[in-house]
This record gives structure tokens, C-alpha cells and sequence, in this order.
């Protein structure tokens, strides 16, 4: 599936793409806004790496067997797969869908591709003698699908009395017993340290590398990776009473949608062209998983690791992790239908430090987007556009009368370019969205100082006037030619009307073409192309009522 990479050179398609993964959420329930919060920064940044010109590839999925899937599809009296074919068909295609997510490949771990795959990895293990079969006695978490250590627990109170809590689900664990096989993860301990420290990168923010380190630092247990007192999973292809633990079937997808394991050697060539991953993107629940289990896994089976693993925060409720076993979820339509979808991806990641915990407010949702969307950027865009229309007949024209406040715009732009392309390569998206909006208050402020509609009084007497507002309109718009460049991948609809417009169109082609790190190049905008008004970006809702 190389060749869907999209319209890049051939020194480009040699190189290795980007490629991002998101988690593949549980099919036990449908999305709220916290997987919607991962798979958009994930879109917005792979999106971003378009941009600028690199082949990119991103991943997600669906993760559907397990104890947990199988309850929820018996409580509701189907069997699991259809439980999952329901789901993923009726709620999850369609939420990506709704919010504009343009990903690559889209894995179920009940494909055949998939379950293939990672039986050929897992005999792989067993052959190199690194899995053995034992017994396993412990606390085990339904929710988080994790054998948990008896010292993490929290003591129940209330109606939970007596029992041991789950510290992120804050439910009961159960007490196992099981024949199971086990993956000699303890080996891999100090291999994974001295990665840690040679890669610095691997574990991002600063935070979850700690916690990384200071787990990995007390040693490693070796990890039960089969079930065998239920049937909803992957076989254990040498024994097949038992079935693969979930979440090792759930990480291998990363290598098995992109053709590891594949009989195709086309695929399993795609497989070698875009292993390993740039970034993985989870929350940090799932830290551990993903930076201890996966990458010893990837090292027991002689495979690259991953460049970075980075765990972003919790939306919370009440102070609380958003989730659905509290039913505490928000659907990402509630906010969707109400301010779109471009508001959606540009307000979580403005608004929240990407890596840290965020509360979610409908208030503050409400006044970013009226302050920033329709005033600030969406305001602009229309008084720029009519004011093209009614004093040059909506033909762009040329900045004839350019002076120091002109090139002031002009510098803020080229310099906020750089300066978000270099946050939002850090994952540092709320920097990178407040920098792009510098230019938005610079173009604003410009109008202000500049007053075009009380020049163009003159405009039909005084040439100096009409050359005044000319320039004043050139570069006005030759700046929001740059904010569609730069937030075309964040949000995508508002910048392709925003080319529509300026029509930018057919002078300079697609939007999606236009290099974001040479956006910044001033007096691309070509004199003469035709402007229109069009539809506001970011209409105001004073009337509507969030859901
Ligand atoms: O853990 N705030 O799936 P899952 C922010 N299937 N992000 C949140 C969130 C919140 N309140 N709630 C969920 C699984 N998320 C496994 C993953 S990967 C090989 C297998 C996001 O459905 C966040 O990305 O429980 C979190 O890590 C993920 O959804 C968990 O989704
Ligand atoms: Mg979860």
C-alpha cells in the first residue's frame, strides 16, 4: 500500500515514511472524546509531516478479544464478533469518519492478516525458547486487561468493601489461577535499560520516562501470556486449550498491518520499508505496556524498537479519568454537531499541554472557540475576503505601497512558520497552535492600525489611497495564505476554504502540496487571483445550546 503515500517525489518515497500508531481501542464500548483526543493529535501530526513534504504512514484499529470484549458481548447477547463487527462498523469507522481522520490502514485484530501474524511471531518466540509454560496466581484487572501486583491495589470502601481495587478503574480485581505459558520478559531488563539510556527519545514526556525507568530499575517478572479458562482470542498455535493474552495479541498490530509475518513478500517489503515506528501515541495508561512489554517483545524477536513511545495525559470528569466504565464519557458528536469537527482537533490540543492531564469544560470549549475560531480567525478570513469583493471587484491586488508595517507581518509570519513546525515535531502541540495564532493577532491588529475601510473612503478619487488599500489587502491576504498552509493539517476543512477563498487554487495548486516549511516565504499569493467571500469558517453560535 506504498503507493498510497501520496503525491511525493521519488527521493521522497525512498525514504522511510513517518509512521505513527495510535492505540486500538477496546470494542467493549463505543468512542468517547478520549480516544477522540489520541487519534486527532495522531492525524494532526502525521497530517503535519505531509506537509512538509514526507511520505507519512499512520495506523489505527480496533482491539477485539479478550475477557473484556466477550463480557460485553454477552451482557448484550450477541457473540463477540458480531458484538465487535456492530461496533467497529456502526460507531468507530464512523467516528474517525466525523472527525476528518485520514489514516492509512485500519486494523481488527480478528482478521485473518492479523491472527496469521502473530502466531508465526509467537511460535517465532517459542522456538527461540523464550516462552515456557508455568502457572499463574494473581490479581487480574478486566478492565485494563492486566495481571496486576498485589502491593498497586487500593483498598475498597463502601460498596466495594473488603475488596481490591483496580487504582486506575477504581473496580475490583479478580483472583486468578491458571495454567498459562509465559514470556521470559525478566531477560530483558537490563537490555531495555541500556536503551532507555542510549535513547533518551524512546519514552516521551519527561514524566513517563521516569516511571519507565524506576519500574524497569526494580526488575522484571516474566509475563503470563495465554488464558486458558475462556476462548475469545488468537490460539496458541502449539497448544490450542490456551489463547494469547490480549494485549499481546493487541501490540503485535503495529508489525502485522504493515505485513510482518505476511506469506505476500510485497507486504512483508512494506513491512521493511516503514518499520519501526517514529511515534507511538497512547495515554498513559497504557505506558507500561507499550514501553516495557512491546519493546521486549520486539528485542526477544530480533526486530527494531520504536523510536518514541509518547504518552499523552488524561481528559478528566470530575477530576477523574473519562472513561466508559464510569460512564463518564463524552461522545465526540456532543461536540462535533455542535462547533464541527476542525474546532474539535484544533480546541483539545490548544487547550491542554500535550503530556499532561486536562479537564474538558463545555465554558471553555465555548469561549476558545468564539474568541479564537470565530472572532480571531474566522472574523479576519471574511473582513479580508469582502472587503477584496466590494473594493476590487474581488480581484487580489498587488502590494504596491509595501512599508515597514507590511514587512512587520511579513517577518511574524516567516518566524511563527518555523517556530510551530519546530513545537509540533516535539508533540508540543499547544505551543505550536498558540505561535500560529500570533499571526492571526499580528493580521488582526494590522487592520486595526490600518483602518482600510476609512482609507478606501478615498479610493475612488485619490490614487495613493487605492494603492494604500491594495497593499493593506495583498497582505492581509498573502498572511492568511499562510495560515491555510499551516493549519491544513490541523484543521483541514477551514484551511481548504480558506484556499478556495484566496483563491490560491489554481495559481498555486493544491493545498495539500504546498511545502508547510516554505510557507513562510513571503509574496507567494499571486496578484490578480480571483477572491470571494464564501462561507464563514467558523460561524458564531450564540444561539445554539451544546448538547
Ligand atoms: O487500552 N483521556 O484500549 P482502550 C485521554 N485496547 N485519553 C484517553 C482517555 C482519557 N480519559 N480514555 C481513553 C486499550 N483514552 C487497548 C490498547 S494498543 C496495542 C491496545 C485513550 O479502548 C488513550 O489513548 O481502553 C488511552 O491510552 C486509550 O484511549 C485506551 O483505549
Ligand atoms: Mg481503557
Amino acid at each position: 500500500m506504498i503507493g498510497s503515500l501520496g503525491g511525493v517525489t521519488d527521493a521522497q518515497a525512498s525514504a522511510k515514511p513517518f509512521y505513527l500508531s495510535t492505540p486500538i481501542y477496546y470494542v467493549n464500548d463505543v468512542p468517547h472524546i478520549g480516544h477522540a483526543y489520541t487519534t486527532v493529535a495522531g492525524d494532526v501530526l502525521t497530517r503535519w509531516h505531509r506537509q512538509r513534504g514526507e511520505a507519512a504512514w499512520f495506523l489505527t484499529g480496533t482491539d477485539e478479544h479478550g475477557e473484556k470484549v466477550l463480557r460485553s458481548a454477552q451482557a448484550n447477547g450477541v457473540s463477540p464478533q458480531e458484538w465487535a463487527d456492530r461496533l467497529v462498523e456502526e460507531s468507530w469507522r464512523p467516528v474517525w469518519k466525523s472527525l476528518d481522520i485520514a489514516n492509512d490502514d485500519f486494523i481488527r485484530t480478528t482478521e485473518p492478516r492479523h491472527i496469521q501474524r502473530v502466531q508465526t511471531f509467537i511460535s517465532r518466540l517459542h522456538d527461540l525458547g523464550d516462552v515456557y509454560e508455568g502457572s499463574y496466581e494473581g490479581p487480574y484487572c478486566v478492565d485494563c486487561e492486566e495481571f496486576k501486583v498485589p502491593g498497586e491495589l487500593l483498598d475498597g470502601e463502601g460498596e466495594f468493601a473488603g475488596a481490591l481495587l483496580c487504582p486506575i478503574h477504581h473496580r475490583p480485581v479478580e483472583m486468578l489461577a491458571e495454567q498459562n505459558y509465559f514470556f521470559r520478559m525478566s531477560a530483558f531488563a537490563d537490555r531495555l535499560l541500556a536503551h532507555y539510556e542510549a535513547h533518551p527519545e524512546f519514552v516521551q514526556p519527561e514524566s513517563a520516562r521516569n516511571e519507565v525507568l524506576s519500574f524497569v530499575r526494580q526488575g522484571l517478572q516474566d509475563l503470563s501470556i495465554s488464558r486458558s479458562t475462556f476462548d475469545w482470542g488468537i490460539p496458541i498455535p502449539w497448544d490450542s486449550k490456551h489463547v494469547l493474552y490480549v494485549w499481546v495479541d493487541a501490540l503485535l498490530n503495529y508489525i502485522t498491518a504493515l505485513g510482518y509475518g505476511s506469506d505476500d513478500p510485497a507486504e512483508v517489503a512494506t513491512f521493511e520499508a516503514v518499520w519501526p515506528a517514529d511515534v507511538h501515541l497512547v495515554g498513559k495508561d497504557i505506558l507500561r505496556f507499550h514501553a516495557v512489554i512491546w519493546p521486549a517483545m520486539l528485542l526477544a524477536a530480533g526486530l527494531p524498537l520504536p523510536r518514541t513511545v509518547f504518552a499523552h495525559g488524561w481528559l478528566l470528569v470530575g477530576g477523574e479519568k473519562m472513561s466508559k466504565s464510569k460512564l463518564t464519557g463524552i461522545a465526540p458528536s456532543q461536540i462535533t454537531d455542535h462547533f464541527g469537527s476542525d474546532a474539535f482537533r484544533y480546541y483539545f490540543l490548544r487547550a491542554i499541554q500535550f503530556g499532561q492531564d486536562g479537564s474538558f469544560s463545555w465554558e471553555d470549549m465555548g469561549a476558545r472557540y468564539t474568541s479564537e475560531l470565530a472572532n480571531g480567525l474566522g472574523n479576519l478570513a471574511a473582513r479580508v475576503t469582502a472587503m477584496t469583493e466590494r473594493y476590487f471587484g474581488g480581484v487580489l491586488p498587488a502590494a504596491t505601497d509595501a512599508g515597514p508595517a507590511e514587512q512587520v507581518v511579513a517577518d511574524v509570519a516567516d518566524r511563527i512558520v518555523t517556530a510551530a513546525d519546530a513545537a509540533v515535531l516535539a508533540l508540543d502541540f499547544s505551543t505550536g497552535l498558540a505561535t500560529i495564532w500570533e499571526l492571526v493577532g499580528a493580521l488582526n491588529g494590522y487592520l486595526s492600525e490600518q483602518q482600510p475601510w476609512k482609507v478606501a473612503k478615498a479610493i475612488d478619487d485619490d490614487p495613493a489611497a487605492r494603492a494604500r488599500v491594495a497593499t493593506i489587502l495583498y497582505t492581509a491576504a498573502e498572511g492568511l495564505r499562510v495560515l491555510a498552509v499551516v493549519l491544513n493539517p490541523v484543521t483541514p476543512r477551514a484551511a481548504a476554504n480558506l484556499w478556495v477563498a484566496l483563491g490560491a487554487q489554481p495559481a498555486l495548486g493544491a493545498l495539500a502540496g504546498q511545502p508547510l516549511t516554505e510557507a513562510g516565504r513571503w509574496g507567494q499569493l499571486p496578484p490578480g487571483v480571483t477572491v470571494t467571500k464564501g462561507e464563514s469558517l467558523f460561524p458564531r453560535l450564540d444561539d445554539a445550546e451544546p448538547a
